[in-house]
């Protein structure tokens, strides 16, 4: 079911004891949306983040995994460890991973398959360069990474997918996409899956903007009929501000 959804990706940052404290401050803020929370902690800070927050509104999710079921990938985690401490989602695909650690289109779908061979959702991430969107192809880049990683699943596979829609170009820089550059993208994203699978799976399909979200513009990003919610970075690191966007509704 098409939802909002508003997940904090805390990226390589807190250790444990400012995972403590983001989690009080946190605690602190009232949600005033129907936007389902999300925070994405390092491995090393999931379980105290999920012990800290049982009795809370906000899910503890996991920022990447590794498709195997086990074996030697030292320094890796797999599905069935992320769900053996409690985590239900998982984000895969993220840009940083893509460019730093060689994600390609073929890891990922072996990353989805097993992720949800584990009953887990994913928050499947993608997105253009500058130069993608320089050249007009956006849309291009954009088809090709959704489909070379998730349109071999059945359509009843979409129930546990999110869609993370991240102009590379806007992570991280302050350079936002506009609230029209994302409504596009997004229209066109739920174009392209209902070409496929039909009107149920694209209307009941969230789709979330990440790239420079802050609390003076999530309004009107989230404002759009396609934009579902939103994938944020650095302004989830600050309690108040990540709350001024969940409440952005
Ligand atoms: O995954 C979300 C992230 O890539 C967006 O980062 O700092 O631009 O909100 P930021």
């Amino acid at each position: 079911m098409r939802k909002h959804i508003v997940a904090g990706n805390w990226k390589m940052n807190n250790d444990l004891a400012q995972t403590s404290s983001l989690i009080s401050e946190l605690k602190r803020q009232s949600k005033t949306s129907d936007a389902e929370v999300m925070i994405a902690p390092s491995f090393t800070n999931l379980w105290h983040a999920f012990e800290s927050t049982r009795e809370d509104d906000i899910e503890v999710i996991a920022q990447n995994m590794h498709f195997a079921e086990n074996g030697a990938y030292t320094g890796e985690v797999s599905a069935s460890m992320l769900k053996s401490i409690g985590v239900k989602t998982v984000i895969l695909g993220h840009s940083e991973r893509r460019a730093y650690y060689n994600e390609t289109d073929e890891s990922l779908t072996k990353k989805v398959d097993a992720a949800l061979a584990n009953d887990l959702r994913v928050i499947f991430c993608f997105g253009e360069e500058l130069a993608d969107r320089k050249a007009g192809n956006e849309e291009t880049v954009v088809e090709r990474q959704i489909k070379n990683a998730l349109f071999h699943l059945e359509a009843s596979a979409f129930k546990n997918i999110v869609l993370a829609y991240e102009p590379v170009w806007a992570i991280g820089t302050g350079e936002t996409a506009s609230p029209e550059q994302a409504q596009d993208m997004h229209a066109f994203i739920r174009k392209t899956l209902e070409s496929t699978y039909g009107n149920a799976v694209a209307d009941d399909m969230t789709i979330l903007y990440g790239g420079s979200v802050k609390p003076n513009n999530a309004k009107e990003i989230f404002g759009k009929p396609d934009v579902d919610g939103g994938l944020i970075g650095g302004a989830s690191l600050k309690a108040e501000d990540f709350y001024a966007i969940v409440n952005a509704f």
